[in-house]
């Protein structure tokens, strides 16, 4: 790797790199955001996706208890500590997180049905606040990785629910200009307000949207 031109860093084709993998790593190299993740200490660029949508719509600062399905490397889990520093916070990801003081870690798979129960007893009280960046890994086949992370989003959508406290607010990832008609429909039945949002740290060239659903109605079995 070397300095070039304006302070742009170029990666040299090292043996075992793909030309595919090289461009993502200048890219990576080069982004603002990411420079910026490094010097503020945050843990992903992601985590200015979050401080963006909460920044349009309000809804992690007062929060009490907080699921983050996808949490790893643990952005968005930090901007939530740092926001709402009195919240319980549970996080769950296939992948490992380095610990974050506040916030219970479960390394899992959130399709596994044992995973709502564990995030449930974990947190000790509703949630009022769901977020879902999970993405399941692209194959390169538009279709095939919509449909996959579509399936997340679903079941994230499902979990938040069954799961949610009256009022609160479900925040999620989705591909490809938003939520597919029968997500939409259930969120409608569920929430007061829908709004979908790029925030500007989304890379402009990705398929990726949030679908921020905020005012949940509650349950049948809700107390009045
Ligand atoms: C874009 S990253 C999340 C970044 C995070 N919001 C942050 O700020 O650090 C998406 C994460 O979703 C996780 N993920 C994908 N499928 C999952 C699943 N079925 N269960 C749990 N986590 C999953 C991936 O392992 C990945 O770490």
């Amino acid at each position: 790797m070397r300095g070039a031109g304006a302070g742009k860093v170029r990666v040299k084709t090292a043996k075992g790199r793909t030309a595919q993998s090289v461009r993502w790593l200048e890219r990576h190299l080069n982004d603002p955001y990411v420079k910026k993740a490094k010097a503020e200490g945050w843990r992903s660029r992601a985590a200015f996706k979050l401080i963006e949508l909460d920044e349009k719509f309000h809804f992690v600062k007062g929060s009490r208890a907080v699921v983050d399905l996808g949490v790893a490397p643990g952005g968005w889990a930090q901007v939530v500590r740092k926001m709402a520093p009195k919240a319980a916070v549970v996080g769950i990801d296939l992948l490992p997180t380095d610990p974050i003081p506040g916030v219970t870690l479960f390394e899992m798979d959130f399709m596994d049905d044992k995973a709502p129960d564990l995030l449930r007893e974990a947190l000790g009280q509703e949630p009022d606040l769901i977020i879902s960046d999970m993405a399941a890994n692209t194959v390169g086949h538009a279709q095939t990785d919509h449909l996959r992370t579509m399936g997340l989003v679903e079941a994230a959508a499902q979990f938040a629910v069954e799961n949610l406290r009256k009022g609160g607010t479900f925040v999620a990832k989705v591909f490809a200009g938003g939520t597919d008609a029968e997500l939409l429909a259930v969120l409608k039945r569920h929430f007061t307000t829908i709004k979908h949002a790029k925030p500007p740290a989304s890379r402009k060239g990705s398929v990726e949207w949030y679908v921020v659903a905020q005012g949940f109605k509650g349950r049948a079995d809700d107390p009045a």
